[in-house]
């Protein structure tokens, strides 16, 4: 062929709904100010539409010497004392021990998109579910793989029956199981899975693994924002009751947990009973960064191993990160108990950073979404909706937002 780029990336091109949709916004405000609601980007905004950096996390930041801020990494697997961080930061109120490998990544975007090369081969399907983050496609495109979709909700629960018949079908057509799940405070929906959903999950994937490997990715991108505070990582003990023919996973990043979304710092957390295939894909995450970004931000990981190793800077994140907790909660209660209140249909939601208005029809999504725009109110396209995040939108916007959405819907 006669092109300068290869077959497969001629004729890419990336259009992130995401960024569109927060450039039409930005576009408005400058036109009409503060009467615009955009409500598209995934990052906390306060209740004065100020961009929250924690200062308990980019003051300790500020102790970091520039030698540090400078150098390379300590290792190509991420620097060890990061690596402890992540383990006390997730694992450290279990009463048993996770075996695992802990690897650092560029932010959660590199833990799942490393996972999905090292794990299936082109031309393979990975799962993911019927309402995720969009990324997931892009992703699983540029490594050649085919996605599926899980119905993600029946009768406003998790859809048990047809997450496993989804399952057991590429189960049987590849003889193996990658599958996404997003949890908790599932982006866009805001999801969170109940522990008796996750026990059944858990028994699903073991029954299926005695028909090939299962791999179980655990997206937890949104894990610190979830109202029930560390109490929820004791759900982490569940994945040691998985059998030798499963592995799970962690996705982990720091740009939500810390607001330090820029700093590109995640990480991924390798649980399984078999040692041999645990070193493999260590060993194989390994090489991937190497080839690929090579090392994670060195003051990055200083930075979140400073937090996360001392009590005194620990807890006056917890208690700053908390107040944020608290505030989407405040505004979830709004923009949950109004749409109820006038019939406007959301996903079911739990907790975290966005809602999702159901609009199963494509069509009728677009056209919903210009009626938006027209109004000044700016939300993002997403599988079978409209996601609002209201981590970014102040509470005396959210207030009648529902109503007006409501109204524009039913309008010609
Ligand atoms: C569902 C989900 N997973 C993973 C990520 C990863 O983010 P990052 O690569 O910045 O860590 C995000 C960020 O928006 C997300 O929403």
């Amino acid at each position: 062929m006669n092109t300068f780029l290869n077959e497969k990336s001629n004729g890419k091109k990336m259009v992130d709904k995401v960024f569109k949709a927060a450039v039409a916004a930005n576009i408005a405000k400058q036109k009409y100010g503060d009467e615009v609601v955009n409500a598209t980007l995934g990052t906390l905004f306060d209740e004065q539409g100020k961009f929250v950096a924690l200062n308990n996390v980019w003051g300790p930041y500020e102790t970091i010497d520039n030698v540090q801020k400078a150098k390379y990494a300590a290792s190509i697997q991420g620097n060890p004392d990061f690596r402890d961080a992540v383990y006390k930061w997730l694992f450290g109120g279990l009463e048993e021990e996770i075996k695992c490998e802990i690897i650092a990544t560029p932010g959660g975007a590199g833990a799942i998109s490393s996972a999905f090369k090292n794990i299936l081969s082109p031309g393979q399907t990975v799962l993911k579910p019927s309402q995720g983050w969009g990324p997931y496609k892009t992703m699983a495109i540029e490594c050649g793989l085919t996605l599926t979709d899980y119905n993600m909700f029946k009768n406003g629960e998790f859809d048990l029956l047809g997450f496993k018949k989804s399952l057991n079908e590429v189960m049987d057509i590849q003889g193996k199981v990658l599958v996404i799940i997003n949890d908790p405070c599932h982006n866009p929906t805001g999801y969170s899975l109940r522990p008796d959903e996750w026990d059944d999950i858990i028994d699903i994937l073991n029954d299926l693994s005695s028909k090939g490997p299962v791999i179980l990715l655990n997206d937890i991108a949104y894990v610190d924002y979830t109202v029930e505070g560390d109490s929820w990582k004791n759900h982490f003990a569940k994945y040691n009751r998985f059998n030798k023919n499963v592995m799970t996973i962690i996705a982990f990043s720091c740009s939500k947990t810390l607001t330090a979304y820029g700093t590109r710092v995640g990480a991924q957390i390798v649980i399984t009973k078999d040692k041999l295939q645990l070193q493999n894909f260590k060993d194989a995450a390994i090489y991937s960064a190497r080839s690929i970004w090579s090392t994670v931000n060195n003051s990055a990981m200083k930075l979140f191993s400073l937090i996360a190793h001392d009590e005194y800077l620990l807890k006056k994140y917890k208690v700053e990160k908390q107040k944020y907790v608290n505030l989407l909660e405040e505004r979830a209660e709004i923009m949950v108990s109004e749409s109820k209140e006038v019939g406007l249909e959301l996903y079911p939601f739990v907790e975290g950073f966005f809602v999702t208005i159901k609009v199963p029809n494509n069509k009728e999504k677009e056209a919903l979404n210009l009626k938006l725009q027209k109004a000044n109110i700016f939300t993002v396209e997403v599988d079978g909706g409209l996601r609002v995040a209201i981590c970014s939108v102040p509470k005396r916007k959210l207030k009648g937002l529902s109503k007006r959405i409501l109204e524009l819907k039913g309008r010609k």
